[in-house]
């Protein structure tokens, strides 16, 4: 009896010498990740330990974000604060700060400038908050845990295939725009553009209007983001629908009559893409017009309904918004969240799973902006 005892006391020793072992290794270097939904995780408040920053109010893709994030969390319930920057790092700062004090450990922040929001990232990493950087990425700091974003090197590769697929003969006059040099966006979104019409511009099918720098580099088929800096400093709308339009304004104003007539369009989103279309659908001397847009914005939905916007990219929102939830509440039982990747922010490669986008035209717009419930029919007319 008492010999059999003895060997239990061993053996429940053993057991728990292993189990503290391999948690041990767990945490040192191989996180766990995200557990199946079968697996036993510990309960977490996430009520007052997650805070929301977004960059603004003025272009609705941001206040869709915010109602998504209020439909899910609400659906989860839990009361999460989400704060505004008006496109102001200052004031961004001055929001993270307000988040720190409030005691959250786990910051979801989508920077107004990626790389003057190191300093903010820092602040909240020194409080031993995980820092998640949401749909743009923080540049040029370590303190980024995490990055929750969609593949934005394939929404600018969507937009120009569209284009490509509208093309036909050489000599296409093209015109390129792209979004704010400080939003690492921009640069992805050009880099999956450049991918696709590079080699389009380089067999004649394209040839480029307003963009010397662009053409200066037109043989290359991948650029340097130094390079890339060149042409979206030339082309950027900074995601300001009336610089978009006075830039294509000044454009079509230098452009000549050959330059006009069939015209092709890469714009970044759809907020510049619709001031961009007003521009070139105003002047008479464009025959026909094909422009890109992303975001599936209500307003761009209804102009691809109307014909005056030939594509979005579907980015939907309610899957990031998921993913972000999903990373926050991770971190807060302490493990780590899926990653298939890493996108480099100048200093460290940062984790990340990102997800699909989808092409939206007239052909399938009630497919996948109504039917997948993304949007209600009735916020359009003649669909
Ligand atoms: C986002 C786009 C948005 C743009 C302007 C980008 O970082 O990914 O969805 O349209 O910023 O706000």
């Amino acid at each position: 009896m008492k010999k059999s005892y003895a060997w239990m006391v061993l053996l429940i020793v053993g057991f728990m010498l292993v189990a503290s072992l391999s948690l041990m290794g767990c945490q040192a270097d191989e996180p766990a990740v995200v557990p199946d939904d079968d697996d036993e995780v510990p309960d977490v408040e996430v009520t007052g330990s997650v805070g929301i920053v977004l960059p603004t109010k003025e272009e609705p893709r941001w206040i869709q974000d915010e109602t998504r994030f209020n439909d899910a969390l609400q659906a989860a319930g839990y009361d999460v604060e989400i704060l505004f920057s008006e496109s102001s790092s200052a004031k961004e700062r001055e929001n993270v700060e307000t988040l720190i004090t409030r005691g959250i450990q786990v910051l979801i922040i989508c920077p107004h400038d990626g790389s003057a929001a190191a300093a903010a990232a820092e602040e909240a990493r020194d409080a031993g908050v995980k820092v998640l950087s949401y749909d743009r990425l923080i540049r040029d700091t370590d303190a980024v845990d995490y990055f929750v974003t969609f593949d934005s090197v394939a929404v600018g590769e969507a937009q120009a295939q569209y284009l490509v697929d509208q093309a036909e003969g050489e000599g296409n006059p093209l015109y390129l725009y792209a979004g704010a040099a400080t939003d690492n966006n921009a640069f992805l979104f050009f880099e999956g553009a450049w991918n696709i019409l590079q080699p389009k511009v380089a067999d004649g099918t394209f040839r480029i209007i307003n963009s010397s720098e662009a053409i200066a580099l037109q043989d290359k088929p991948v650029l340097t983001r130094d390079e890339m800096g060149k042409i979206i400093s030339q082309v950027t709308t900074n995601w300001d629908f009336g610089d978009a339009l006075n830039l294509a304004e000044a454009h079509l104003t230098i452009a000549t009559a050959a330059d006009k007539g069939e015209v092709f369009i890469l714009a970044p989103n759809d907020g510049t893409g619709r001031a961009i279309a007003d521009a070139f659908g105003a002047d008479n001397a464009v025959t026909n017009y094909y422009v890109t847009g992303q975001d599936a914005e209500i307003a761009s939905v209804q102009y691809i309904i109307d014909g005056k916007q030939s594509m979005t990219v579907l980015k939907d929102v309610r899957v990031l918004v998921d993913d972000a939830i999903t990373a926050a509440v991770a971190y807060l039982q302490g493990m780590t969240p899926p990653a298939s990747t890493t996108y480099n922010n100048g200093v460290i490669d940062v984790p990340a799973e990102p997800s699909e986008v989808i092409t939206v035209t007239q052909d399938n717009v009630q497919e996948t902006i109504i039917d997948s419930g993304y949007w209600s029919a009735d916020e359009f007319t003649g669909l």
